[in-house]
């Protein structure tokens, strides 16, 4: 009788040196192929099986097995390794520098592709954070599809306040989304819309886009204990007629302290230093009233004109000062509805418009450059 054992296990130190030999994917492919295909080494051996006991056949096919498990890990471990030998080759052989200017392909009259930069709003979002973080201010988050409580509601604009006609909203479908029961909602801002947390079941409750990042004020404070202080830098939409001084998108950076003292002092001297570091020269600044129903008092801050000294140009409209952000204490009813106490915490708020003060840094006479998408417009930052 053939022992057949002994030539499964010749077999199997055949193909473990044809494998390790191999130095292809498709080396392997006809190793496996002349060992275990159908017509070959081993299936050549199982033939003779008929020949044998039952006792002898179980050990020859268990030796068959174990050598078929054999093979299959063999092939895969240096089908593994080719693998990664082929991507290391492919790496250096087909690497590109992205980092090098490219060259005018004269012969094929492609002209220089432009290289790509950081938006004129994105830099002076990244250049305000660096301020701020650098005066101890954290940057927060907000949502852009917001609840009338946190954009409305819990900014101290009561349901009928006319103040909410200052900011025109875009409201939203809400389709029942994960976790919020469909009648909790409505696309309509109701007389009876208010809420955000603890509202009571059945409260219908509108979403909108948020008309600005002072939303993140209530957000922070539902979060975080004071003493603190934050900025929100964000995108926010207003249902706006756009025409070169509105946009229906644009941004904001919204800044919030809360502590124990805080007086309008602290938030002058605050502002002056702001914007004396984004215009890199010494400011100066005034307050004129302003309402917001988040603030009180409510404050224009002004910043005498940078082009004319304050003399009177066009810029400044012959005011000699141009009006730069919105700003104030922030209002009792919001500290009381974030659940503080307004006699032991008081706190300043300011709004940032992150496309106004490119238009000014940049003389930029129109917003709607920013939403536009042309090249000719961006490739001048
Ligand atoms: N959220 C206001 C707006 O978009 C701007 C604003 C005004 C923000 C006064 C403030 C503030 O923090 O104190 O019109």
């Amino acid at each position: 009788m053939p022992d057949l054992v002994a030539e499964i296990k010749t077999l199997e130190g055949q193909a473990t040196q044809r494998i390790a030999a191999s130095t292809s994917v498709e080396a392997l492919q006809m190793v496996a192929h002349e060992f275990v295909g159908k017509k070959g080494a081993l299936t050549a051996v199982m033939k003779q099986l008929g020949s044998l006991t039952p006792e002898e056949r179980s050990l020859v096919g268990k030796a068959a097995n174990d050598f078929k498990t054999q093979l299959e890990t063999l092939l895969a471990d240096k089908e593994a390794q080719l693998q990664d030998a082929r991507y290391e080759s492919l790496k250096e052989s087909e690497f590109i520098d992205l980092s090098v200017n490219p060259k005018p392909h004269a012969a094929l009259g492609v002209k220089v592709p432009f290289g790509g930069h950081i938006h004129p709003i994105a830099a002076m979002q990244k250049k305000l954070e660096d301020i701020f973080t650098s005066m101890g201010f954290s940057i927060v988050d907000g949502v852009q599809v917001e609840d009338d409580y946190h954009n409305f509601g819990a900014l101290n604009f009561t349901e009928d306040h006319p103040a909410r006609d200052m900011q025109d909203t875009f409201y939203v479908q809400a389709h029942g989304g994960a976790g919020v029961p469909a009648d909790t909602m409505s696309s309509v801002p109701g007389p009876e819309a208010h809420g955000g947390a603890g509202v009571p079941a059945g409260t219908r409750q509108p979403y909108l886009l948020r008309t600005h990042t002072s939303t993140v004020q209530i957000r922070a404070l539902e979060k975080m204990q004071p003493p603190l202080r934050i900025i929100a830098p964000g995108r926010v939409f207003r249902y706006e007629e756009v025409d070169a001084s509105h946009e229906h998108t644009f941004y904001q950076m919204e800044g919030m302290l809360i502590d124990r003292k805080v007086s309008v002092g602290n938030l002058l001297h605050l502002m002056q230093t702001l914007l004396t570091e984004v215009f890199g020269r010494e400011v100066e600044v005034r307050l004129r009233p302003g309402y917001f129903p988040f603030v009180e008092p409510g404050f224009e801050l002004d910043m005498k004109c940078l082009v004319c000294a304050g003399k009177g140009c066009s810029v400044c409209k012959h005011s000699g000062w141009v009006e730069v952000l919105p700003c104030g204490l922030v209002h009792p009813n919001v500290l009381q509805s974030a659940g503080l106490n307004p006699d032991e915490w008081q706190g300043a708020a300011f709004g940032l418009g992150l496309n106004r003060l490119v238009m000014m840094r940049h003389g930029i006479e129109d917003i709607r450059h920013f939403m536009a998408g042309k090249l000719d417009f961006l490739r001048q930052f």
